[in-house]
Formats: structure tokens, sequence, C-alpha cells
């Protein structure tokens, strides 16, 4: 399938999102690329980051019921919550066969306990992007730990993310007890 670039991205033709979500988009992709060349991966697995950045939210402004049709389902899954499964389910569809790609996508937005170094470094930007202003310094100090500390760093985000949940009254979903339990 044909895509096109965008803001130096190449996205696939399904892609459906604002233009400030494409900065989101260009920003988490940047942290991954940051940080899988200050861990030296292998430029197989530097490729899969950097991927799983550009493509993580490709769907993310896609009308529900293109998203309720490739997510097919989610149970419980709020609107907001679709983009991932659906996001994935695309990647599938198109040929992917990268598994560890497709569940970070996938799991993106309520995180899994099953996940390798790909899917905990895709939660981790998509939390520390400097585009977010909220604990800005913060945030950034932890950006910039976890080519040395990454498991240290991403129980924190861990954490943050579920506190953060617990004090807005939403839903928890398993997959994030789940994860918090494993790290504990
Ligand atoms: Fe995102």
């Amino acid at each position: 399938m044909s895509g096109s670039t965008v803001s130096g991205l190449e996205m696939p033709s399904w892609t459906c999102v604002s233009e400030k979500r494409m900065t989101h988009i260009q920003r988490v992709t940047a942290l991954l690329d940051e940080w899988a060349s200050k861990l030296a991966l292998p430029a197989e697995e530097a490729r899969a980051w950097h991927d799983a950045g550009r493509l993580h939210d490709a769907l993310r402004d896609a009308p529900e019921s293109t998203l309720r049709a490739l997510a097919g389902d989610s149970p419980g899954y709020a609107i907001e919550m679709l983009h991932g499964p659906a996001a994935a389910e695309q990647m599938r569809r198109d040929g992917e066969r990268r598994t560890e790609l497709l569940d970070a996508v996938r799991y993106h937005t309520v995180g899994s306990a099953q996940w390798g170094r790909l899917g905990r470094a895709l939660y981790m930007a998509d939390y520390l992007e400097p585009g977010r202003k909220f604990l800005a310094e913060d945030r950034g100090f932890l950006a910039s730990q976890v080519p040395h500390n990454f498991d240290g760093v991403f129980r924190q985000v861990v954490r943050f993310r579920l506190e953060w949940s617990v004090r807005e009254g939403n839903h928890i979903f398993p997959e994030t007890v789940e994860l918090w339990n494993s790290l504990r």
C-alpha cells in the first residue's frame, strides 16, 4: 500500500490524523530514534522502534465506525482507546508480521505485562515526548534517563500514568493492573 511523506515521516495511505497529532507522532518517533541510537540498538530493532512511533497513532483521528470495524471486540474500550488495536489490525492486513511491533501499537494506551523492550519504549516515549506541557521538567529528566535506566524509568512512567488515571476517576484496565503488578 502506498503512502506519503508527512513532515519527514513516511505515513501509510490509511493515516487519519490532525496536523497537531502529526507533530506528536514526530516527537514520539524522534525520541525513540534518539534512545535507539544512545542504546546502540541493532539496525533492525532501531527500525522497529521508529515504526512504532510512526504508526502508533496513525488512526488517532479516524471516525468511530472505522475504528470499531478494525478493532473488533475490544471489550470496555472507549472510543479514545480503539486507535491502538485498530492501527495494529490495519498494519497486520498490510502484511506487517513483526509481532512485537504489532503488540506495542495494539496495547500502547493500556499497557501490557507481556511487552519486551519495544512496547515499553513506545509507552514511555508516548508519555515523555516534550510537546506535552504538564510536568515538563520531570518528564524531560526521565526521558534523558531512559538510555541509562530503562527499567527504572519504565516503572516510574507506569506509576505516573496509573496515578493520573486513578485521580481522574478513570476505568483501570486489567492489562494496566497486570502490568503494574508485574513491576512491583
Ligand atoms: Fe501517542
